[in-house]
């Protein structure tokens, strides 16, 4: 049976919305500096989704979205369609709460920028001399408001408990804090450092849950701990060779995206299969 159009085409994901429910579908489609490129890295999806359902699983304690991550068990005519196996996730459609509750370990990106210019990450002022990549003392919480136009738009930690209220604010904070902690402490045990990463949660029923995609790595910034140096800006796991092809090409990061070459998308591939190997292999000894 056809597929119906998806009700939503994010960079990545398609969104189908059943009224109660989602179906979120993770396409082979990759993008780099906010553009999607045209070619596929075949079985990506595949990979981010199962990166993403294993840590859902392994947070068992936290609630969270999901229903159903069997394709023979969604509903007609979603139900085995070969488009969506082992790709998608049905979940429970919730009142999404409009942030981005950002977690950094390390000093990097946009965390990184501000900092270097003006000396604070998320509007707290940080001891001076910090280097690029550099760990933090303790995980901070950074939060950025959602734009569904353009790009997301970070703000404080008091800006968000204003605009939410400080009860709302204080699960958020805790939540995202303790999610990132636990997580870094078992992907720490197979050499990868997480450097940061962004959670959403909706609320359902009057209860926060945690939403859309976990700890995958177009949600979080992994590297390998045998790369990661304070003082440079460690390879990403996943996206590097990527954006280093790029750099050769001298895009302007702007659309329309350059061509990749069949070898790269293939290396590409290896590289998404390598974390998932990693990852899978410390999320399936259950959380205590
Ligand atoms: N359980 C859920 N309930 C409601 N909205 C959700 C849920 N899970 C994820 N979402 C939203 O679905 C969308 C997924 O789109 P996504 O692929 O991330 O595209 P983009 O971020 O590029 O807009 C996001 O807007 C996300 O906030
Ligand atoms: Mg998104």
């Amino acid at each position: 049976m056809n597929l119906p159009n998806p009700s939503y085409r994010g960079k990545v994901r398609d969104i189908y919305d059943l009224g109660d429910t989602l179906i979120l579908t993770s396409s082979d489609r990759i993008s780099a500096f906010d553009v999607v490129f045209s070619q596929l890295v075949p079985d990506k999806g595949k990979v981010l989704n199962r990166i993403s359902t294993a840590w859902f699983a392994f947070f068992q304690d936290i609630p969270n979205h999901i229903l159903e991550t069997d394709v023979s068990n969604f509903p007609v005519p979603f139900r085995d369609h070969p488009d969506l196996k082992d790709r998608s996730v049905l979940v429970k459609k919730c009142k999404r709460i409009d942030y981005e509750c950002v977690v950094r370990g390390y000093l990097s990106g946009s965390g990184w920028k501000e900092y270097k210019d003006v000396g604070t990450l998320a509007g707290k002022t940080l001891p001076k001399g910090l280097q690029e990549s550099q760990k933090l003392s303790e995980p901070v919480f950074t939060p950025a408001v959602k734009n569904d136009q353009g790009h997301d738009e970070n703000i404080s930690e008091k800006e968000m408990e204003n605009r939410i209220g400080k009860e709302l604010f204080g699960i958020l904070k805790e939540k995202s804090i303790s999610i990132f902690n636990r997580a870094s402490e078992v992907v720490d045990r197979v050499g990868i450092v997480l450097c940061d990463t962004k959670f959403e949660f909706g609320v359902l029923d009057g209860e926060v849950i945690l939403i859309d995609e976990l700890l995958t790595p177009d949600s979080s910034r992994y590297w390998s701990a045998e790369t990661y140096s304070p003082g440079i800006s460690p390879p990403s796991m996943d996206k590097q060779i990527l954006r280093n092809y790029l750099e050769t090409t001298h895009w302007n990061k702007m659309p329309p995206a350059p061509d990749l070459p069949t070898d790269l998308v293939h290396v590409l591939r290896e590289k998404y299969q390598k974390i998932e190997e990693l990852i899978l292999s410390c999320t399936s000894q259950k959380s205590k």
